[in-house]
């Protein structure tokens, strides 16, 4: 039986049984919550992966991108959700495609958005489920909660469309400093979406699906009362961020980078053979702290800078690292590390026991 300790690196390696235990813990706090469940497959863009959360109980998937739900749609997925301002040259055409064969749902928080997807869907007479993004406070996409119902009037008086919910994004619980104001921002997501939704549904427009969306809130905000559904994405592998905010254990890290020592130059630096286009460059957050844990062997010594191909590793005193050395890194950021490579490794223990094409890799557009 192949073992991980076989593989050239680097490679990215999917610890199942952590895996499955993320899947169906928060499988268990939505039906716990009484809300649904819509994955974000983003994270990590396999169609496996997305088997496990909808043999866990998700009730349909959520995808960023028109071309990722394409993907998702041509491997058997019938509830897709487009939770992403959808706009520009295509995209309602591969939209109507897109509609006649699974139950989709988009995003929209603009009027402009909005009347282009209803220009292209009346015209052949078929409708459009949409859903308006509200931000409460990550100041990214969304209309303001106090813009919410004039765009709400705008986009169900258009034809070819269907207004069935607002939803949210808390990217803002990334820059807290502590666990307790991460789920302050959840809960705070959660109620201003709620009143958004009441205030949408007092006028008499439909808005009956509220859903959530981001990993560390997930569960302050499905829990708040008023909230249909929830759309985390990150939890199926965490990542050394999640660790960071409290959102997950070391233990609960699915993903990890195998990567190999190969240059020693220094008593204080080593470097391995997995850069920015391996482990990307995104930051540690809330605090930024190097780009990545290592955690076998559990070493202090961080990678303190990346370049493409070398990750160059700060050698804490007492510590140190070998030409050869075999680490395993928890990465700063899972969901850009799937988005980098061909195949995710399925091992459990040591046991190499499969890989996961990445099938949505690239999936941007
Ligand atoms: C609209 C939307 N929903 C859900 C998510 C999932 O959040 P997380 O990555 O924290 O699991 C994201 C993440 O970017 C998002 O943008």
């Amino acid at each position: 039986m192949a073992t991980f300790d076989d593989l050239e690196t680097p490679a990215v390696l999917v610890d199942l049984d952590v895996l499955e235990r993320n899947v169906s813990g928060v499988a268990a706090w939505a039906r716990q919550a009484g809300v649904r469940l819509r994955p974000h497959v983003k994270s990590h863009k396999t169609v496996e992966i997305a088997r496990l959360q909808v043999q866990a109980g998700a009730d349909g998937l959520t995808v960023a991108k028109v071309s990722e739900a394409e993907v998702y749609a041509q491997a058997g997925f019938a509830d897709l959700f487009v939770a992403y301002p959808v706009a520009g040259r295509g995209k309602p055409e591969r939209l109507l495609a897109l509609s006649d064969r699974v139950r989709l749902t988009v995003g929209v928080d603009s009027s402009e958005g909005a009347a282009a997807l209803s220009q292209a869907f009346a015209a052949t007479g078929r409708r459009l489920r949409v859903r308006l993004k509200v931000d409460v406070g990550f100041h990214r996409a969304g209309v303001s909660p106090e813009g919410a119902l004039e765009l709400a009037r705008g986009v169900a008086g258009l034809p070819g469309l269907d207004l069935t919910g607002v939803f949210t994004h808390a990217g803002q619980c990334y820059h807290q400093a502590c666990w307790e104001d991460v789920c302050h921002a959840g809960r705070h997501e959660a109620e201003a979406l709620v009143a958004v939704a009441e205030a949408l549904r007092a006028a008499g427009l439909g808005a009956g699906e509220c859903s959530v969306g981001a990993t560390p809130t997930a569960r302050s905000a499905m829990f708040v009362p008023g909230v249909t559904e929830a759309r985390p994405g990150t939890y199926v592998f965490y990542d050394a961020t999640q660790v960071s905010l409290g959102a997950c254990g070391l233990e609960d890290c699915a993903m990890t980078v195998l990567a190999t020592v190969v240059s020693a130059p220094a008593p204080d630096r080593a470097v391995v053979d997995a850069g920015s286009k391996t482990l990307s460059s995104d930051p540690l957050r809330p605090t930024p702290d190097g780009y990545g844990l290592v955690v076998e062997p559990a070493r202090r010594s961080r990678l303190q800078r990346l370049s493409e191909e070398h990750g160059v590793i700060g050698v804490e005193p007492g510590e140190c690292f070998r030409v050869g050395d075999r680490l395993r890194i928890v990465p700063n950021h899972a969901c850009v590390v799937s988005n980098l490579h061909d195949r995710l490794f399925a091992v459990r223990g040591r046991e190499v026991v499969g890989a996961l094409p990445v099938r949505a890799r690239g999936c941007v557009r």
